[in-house]
């Protein structure tokens, strides 16, 4: 459905960028269902996405290609004043920095939004844990993914530790009891400043996460699954239409989900 956007104006016009992709087709898909946007392009391996922007017009990008060219790809669009989403994994900060940099020389006003997840209930979970955190004495994260992942913790549950041990920090709360002496090799999973964190592979889930919080006599328990790919539509969507008026670099759905 692209057609003219709610306020009756012209539609975004938007790339994808990894279209043959499983997040590619999800998008494609999205973008074609959506009011006020215009799928205008597909991009694949070979393709240059900054010269099937210009040929197409398109305003937005959305790259969903793979780590080791989403880089490339981004800094290629952003040189042709195209704002991007990026929903590719392996932004580090050091890419990040970079990628700052190369804003700092693009048209002004161009703005990249990068969305390490776009499951709004994920990133509402995160939040909710980081605000949990202090009020409890034990926090531990359990993360399942399909077989098929390569990495492990997950990105999502590595940066929900992460904001879990800075948020039980700045509040001084003290190191969770653990009274083990002995164990097995990886039984109490990775330590991620402190809080652990356990991975699952497992045939039939897609991505799960928990975030179990103990205090003496009561347990909180945080959960969050994806069980389909359409899960990632409404944060895409919204990232799509929000990274126009967002010039420089954003890094996060929270931001435009105001949590
Ligand atoms: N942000 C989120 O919420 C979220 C959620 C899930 C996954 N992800 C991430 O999204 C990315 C894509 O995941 P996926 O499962 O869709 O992977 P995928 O199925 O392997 O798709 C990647 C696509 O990128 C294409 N590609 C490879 N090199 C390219 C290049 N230089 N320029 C343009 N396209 C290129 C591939 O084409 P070929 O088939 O020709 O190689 C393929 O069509 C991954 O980094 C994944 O971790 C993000």
């Amino acid at each position: 459905m692209s057609g003219q956007d709610a306020a009756g104006g012209q539609p975004l016009r938007v790339v994808v960028v990894g279209a043959g992709g499983r997040m590619g087709q999800m998008a494609c898909t999205a973008l074609e269902g959506a009011d006020g946007v215009e799928l205008v392009a597909r991009a694949g391996r070979g393709d240059d996405p900054a010269a099937l922007a210009r040929e197409s017009g398109a305003e937005v990008a959305v790259d969903l290609s793979v780590p080791s060219a989403s880089p490339g790809v981004v800094a290629g669009l952003v040189a042709a004043g195209v704002h991007v989403v990026v929903g590719t994994s392996g932004w580090d900060e050091a890419a990040l920095g970079r990628l700052r940099q190369q804003l700092g020389e693009a048209p002004e006003g161009t703005g990249v939004v990068v969305v390490p997840n776009f499951a709004i209930g994920a990133v509402l979970m995160t939040r909710f844990a980081e605000q949990a955190a202090r009020w409890f004495t034990s926090v531990e994260v359990v993360e399942a993914h399909h077989p098929a992942k390569v990495d492990a913790p997950s990105g999502t549950a590595v940066r929900t530790a992460e904001l879990i041990a800075a948020a039980r920090a700045e509040a001084g709360v003290a190191a969770a009891p653990d009274a083990t002496s002995s164990s097995l090799d990886g039984a109490r999973g990775a330590d991620v400043g402190g809080v652990p964190v356990h991975s699952l592979r497992m045939a039939g889930v897609m991505a799960a996460q928990e975030v179990w919080l103990g205090n003496h006599g009561e347990v909180l328990t945080l959960r969050h699954e994806a069980t389909d790919r359409t899960a990632y539509a409404p944060g895409l969507l919204l990232a799509v239409r929000e990274v126009g008026g967002r010039p420089g670099l954003t890094v996060g759905l929270e931001h435009l989900l105001g949590v």
